[in-house]
Order: structure tokens, then sequence, then C-alpha cells
């Protein structure tokens, strides 16, 4: 039976791990969470790989999760994969939610990353070094999970109890963006927007209100023509250095 990985990722990191547990199983699609998707047929494994978001789920991923219909598969093999900055999260949370649809979390584990958050803190300069820790961290995971390890569920951080003020949060993000004469209306920050918060109109991106904070659009564009509030106007850009644009809006075919 195939197997499926569901990612959401604002600078790539997500998606690299998808990418590397979604080679070493074998038989796997890999599906960006944003686009709908409807389980038909039996899958043998399926997971979900997403970045930390204050201690807590992307409130998209938490969305998608409860909306997936697993009806035929509640004996698949469940397992999530966070990835974040320095501590893990939101893993409690998935499997809570999957229980209440009638299946299993049997792994949960978190890939320590390259901290993206550029709205909070400059990005730093150990951008490989990183990247090399994180494939390191992804191998054994990746060889775990093809081997169907069960693993427990750790509960989040202290930091989650500020998760829920950071959801509430969202609806009021898109204020903070501005746009600098830097833009030259070549689209790109509407393609990477995972939650299609953007349209570019008479030129400029203009925001649709439901943003996620993933940060791709300010890390993505070419022109660092975005900023939000007076934060990031210097703090250079950051994506995983072997995840393209391209990989951002296409996705991956293995
Ligand atoms: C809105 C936001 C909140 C974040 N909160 C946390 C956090 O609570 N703990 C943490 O360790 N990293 C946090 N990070 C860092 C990301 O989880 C981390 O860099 C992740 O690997 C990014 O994945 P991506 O490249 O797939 O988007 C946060 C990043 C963003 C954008
Ligand atoms: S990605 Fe940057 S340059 Fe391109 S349209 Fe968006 S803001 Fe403008
Ligand atoms: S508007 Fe920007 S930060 Fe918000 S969800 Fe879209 S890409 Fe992410």
């Amino acid at each position: 039976m195939p197997n499926i990985i569901f990612y959401f990722t604002g600078t790539g990191n997500s998606l690299k791990v998808a990418k590397d547990i979604a080679k070493e199983v074998g038989d796997t699609t890999i599906w960006p969470i944003g686009k709908q998707h409807k389980l038909s047929g039996k899958y043998e494994s399926i997971g979900f790989v997403y970045p930390v978001y204050c201690g807590g789920l992307p409130a998209a991923v938490e969305r998608f999760v409860k909306e997936l219909d697993i009806a035929e598969n509640k004996n698949a093999y469940f397992f999530a994969v966070c990835t974040s900055g320095a501590m893990g999260g939101g893993l409690s949370n998935i499997k809570k939610i999957i229980a209440e649809k009638g299946g299993k979390l049997s792994y949960g584990e978190n890939i320590k990353c390259f901290a993206n958050y550029i709205c909070m803190y400059p990005m730093a300069k150990n951008v490989d070094k990183k990247a090399q820790l994180q494939a390191e961290a992804t191998k054994t995971a990746a060889c775990e999970i093809k081997n169907r390890a069960v693993k427990p569920i750790l509960r989040n951080g202290l930091i989650s109890l500020f998760h829920g003020g950071f959801v509430k949060s969202l609806k009021s993000k898109d204020k903070g963006f501005n746009i600098s004469i830097a833009c030259n209306s070549c689209g790109i920050c509407e393609k990477v927007c995972p939650v299609a918060n953007i349209k570019i109109m008479d030129g400029k991106p203009s925001f649709g209100g439901h943003c996620e904070q993933c940060v791709a659009c300010i890390q993505w564009c070419p022109n660092q023509a975005i900023n939000y509030k007076n934060k990031t106007q210097n703090r250079g850009r950051y994506h995983h250095p072997e995840i393209t644009v391209g990989d951002i809006i296409n996705g991956i075919k293995l």
C-alpha cells in the first residue's frame, strides 16, 4: 500500500524533512497542506510534517487535520514530525485530533532546524551547519518511521501556553506588512503563500486577512521588498539551502 505525507512549510525546512522521509520510506506522495486533499483508498502510513509555531501547531495544520477524512484509514500508521528552531511542540495536539477521529498517532518527533521567525529575531549565520544537523536527525527519524517505530508523544513545552494568544493574533498580522519600492511585481509572494492570502493588485501584494505568519513571503521575495513593521528591514533572509522557490510553488514529485 502507498504512503502519504502532508506538509506545511514557509521556508522549506519542513518540506526538506518531508522529502527526506519520503525517499527513505519509498512509495510516498508528499502533499502540501493548504491544497485540499481527499484521502481515497487505503494507505500504509500517513504522516504530517510542519513547523512549530509558538510551541504548538500552525492553525492551518490544525484545520487540515480536523477536516481530513480518515474513515478508510483508521488502522494506518500515523506519524508526525515537527520542525523547530529550538523547542518542539504541537505533537500532543495532533495526537488528540487523530484520536478523536478513531486513529492512533504512533510516532512523534521534533527535528531541530534553522530558526526562521524573522519578525522576532535576526537570521543567524549558521545555515549550512543547521542544515547538516537537520539532515542527520531526519535520517534517524526516517529509518524509525520506515520500521514503523512506536514513540511516546511528548507534551508541549511551556511556551505553548501562549499558543492560543498567538492564533488569535493572526487576524491582525496582515496590518504589519509593508511593501518597499524595491517590489517589481514579480508575483512570487502570491505563489509561495501556502494559504493563498496574497493577491497582486495594481502590481503590489495585497493581503487577504488570513495570514498564518509562516514568513514565506518575507523570506522568498527576491528583492527583500516585504517587511514586517520596522523589524525585518536589516535582518537578511533565509530559506533552506536545498529547497528552491520552485519546490515551494510546485511541490516535489519523487
Ligand atoms: C510564527 C512562527 C513561530 C515560531 N515559533 C517557534 C517556537 O515556538 N519554537 C521554536 O523552536 N521555533 C519556532 N519557530 C521556528 C520554526 O518552527 C522553525 O524555523 C521551522 O523549522 C520552520 O519551518 P519551515 O521552514 O518549514 O517553515 C517559529 C517560526 C514562526 C514563523
Ligand atoms: S515577491 Fe517581492 S518583488 Fe515580487 S511581487 Fe512580491 S513583494 Fe513584489
Ligand atoms: S501572507 Fe506571508 S506570512 Fe502570511 S501566510 Fe502568506 S506567505 Fe505566510
